[in-house]
């Protein structure tokens, strides 16, 4: 086989084989396979699509590239979270307490940020002391003793996928449903959950900016979980306004801590309570939705769910005092004023995003450090009234030459007007393997 025919074969278009899918996977995994070649494919595939049978095929050479997770020691049906990525989307840190609080064992692996999009991991270790980098048998052990961890990816978990998202990333081939789908999968079939409850987000902060596109990227990848047997359920949700107010990994931790104590904002609480309701179901720790929906918040009102991160945290050697004590402030916490009065009518998600990276919040390349104390806290979202001169949101940095930059940024993603926007949905789709509801 030839990695020209294959090329020619997806540039007119044509379904590829098993066996060529698979010749590709391996041969770019163990190096045989060039950048240039793999760039063209991935090009050929975002031009020419794939079809689900393809795409169930790369996904699972990618998931047996490297190790898999064997979570057969821990009892109970072991449930795992996923979101595509966006802006203040701080939901694992709420929603896996809450599911392990409930009984249900939550063995989870997060990444790092990317571009405008934040990452679990970064803002884990966030927390001074907390070790995300933990051999598997420790990671198995805690989760049997306290039902929850959280770490990163082990370097032999889905090699093909760390070499093929770095080469999208430099080849303007991210945002495509396959590539996504597959990436997205490998790593959660890979990862050993037997429930796997996805967040697909869609609009302006999200990498599917329509709803359409969103909700074939779920279908995909819950027609690829059930096809290995796992339990699927995607919600799409919106991802057009930052999640909550915080915008930075502690910003992030300290605004997952107020809604785990039933303090936090109303939107990132109910999307968490709606996205536990749904692990819970698929995880069977309920008899309906609404059951389960009953659990989630009686977990947050009772503290059980934050007792179940407190664990969590210590156990990964973290310093649990921050969560109740507060983190170390950035030393620039400077006020973005509004340069008129009116509605809000917009805020561009990506663009919050960006303006977080631009103070210190993320990288710009992978290897990049970042200042876990930098962000944004919105003091005004869309919808809200504001007066000009009226604080819009405030700019957290250790670096007084990065506040212009972002407040140019920040300044140019708000859209003020006269007119209300229509109510946002925080859930706009469930995807099972049933079918879609429009919500
Ligand atoms: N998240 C992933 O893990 N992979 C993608 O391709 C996009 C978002």
């Amino acid at each position: 086989m030839r990695m020209y025919d294959i090329l020619s074969n997806k540039k007119h278009g044509a379904a590829l084989t098993d066996e060529e899918i698979r010749f590709f996977v391996d041969g770019f995994t163990s190096g045989e396979i060039p950048d240039y070649q793999a760039s063209a494919l991935l090009m050929a595939i975002c031009l020419q699509g794939m079809n689900e049978h393809e795409t169930a095929v790369l996904t699972g050479a990618m998931a047996h590239s490297g190790e898999t997770a064997d979570l057969s020691s821990i009892p109970g049906v072991k449930a795992d979270k996923h979101s595509t990525g966006g802006v203040g989307d701080k939901t694992t840190l709420i929603v896996c307490p809450i599911a392990a609080s409930c009984g249900v064992p939550v063995a989870k692996m997060s990444g790092r940020g990317l571009g405008h999009t934040g990452g679990t991991l970064d803002k884990l270790e966030s927390i001074p002391g907390l070790q995300t980098t933990i051999e598997p048998e420790r990671f198995r052990a805690i989760v049997r003793s306290i039902g929850y961890a959280n770490i990163g990816q082990s370097g032999n978990i889905t090699p093909a996928d760390k070499k093929l998202y770095a080469l999208r990333d430099v080849t303007a081939t991210v945002d495509s449903i396959p590539l996504i789908a597959s990436s997205v999968m490998s790593k959660k079939l890979a990862a050993g959950s037997d429930a796997i409850l996805l967040d697909v987000k869609t609009g302006s902060g999200a990498f599917m900016k329509t709803l359409d596109d969103a909700v074939r990227l779920a279908q995909m990848m819950v027609s690829i979980g059930v096809r290995s047997g796992r339990r699927m359920a995607a919600l799409v949700t919106d991802m057009d306004r930052p999640l909550g107010n915080s915008i930075g990994n502690a910003l992030e931790v300290e605004e997952s801590v107020e809604v785990l104590r039933g303090q936090g904002p109303g939107d990132l609480e109910e999307l968490c309570v709606d996205l536990a309701a749904y692990m819970l179901l698929l995880a069977g720790a309920g008899a309906s939705l609404s059951d389960c929906e009953a659990l989630a918040k009686d977990a947050i009102q009772s503290g059980r769910a934050f007792d179940k991160f407190c664990e969590m945290v210590a156990a990964q050697g973290g310093d649990v005092s921050v969560l109740t004590g507060g983190f170390r402030k950035a030393p620039i916490i400077s006020p973005l004023k509004a340069a008129q009065s009116g509605i809000i009518t917009h805020m561009d998600a990506e663009a919050c995003g960006m303006a977080s990276l631009a103070l210190g919040a993320g990288r710009v390349r992978k290897e990049d450090g970042i200042d876990h104390s930098a962000g944004i806290v919105l003091q005004k979202k869309t919808g809200d009234t504001i007066a000009e001169g009226e604080t819009l949101a405030w700019l957290h940095t250790s670096d007084a030459g990065k506040l212009q930059e972002a407040e140019t940024i920040l300044s140019a993603a708000v859209t003020v007007g006269e007119t209300p926007p229509p109510a946002a949905k925080t859930v706009l789709a469930v995807v099972t393997e049933d079918g879609v509801s429009m919500l």
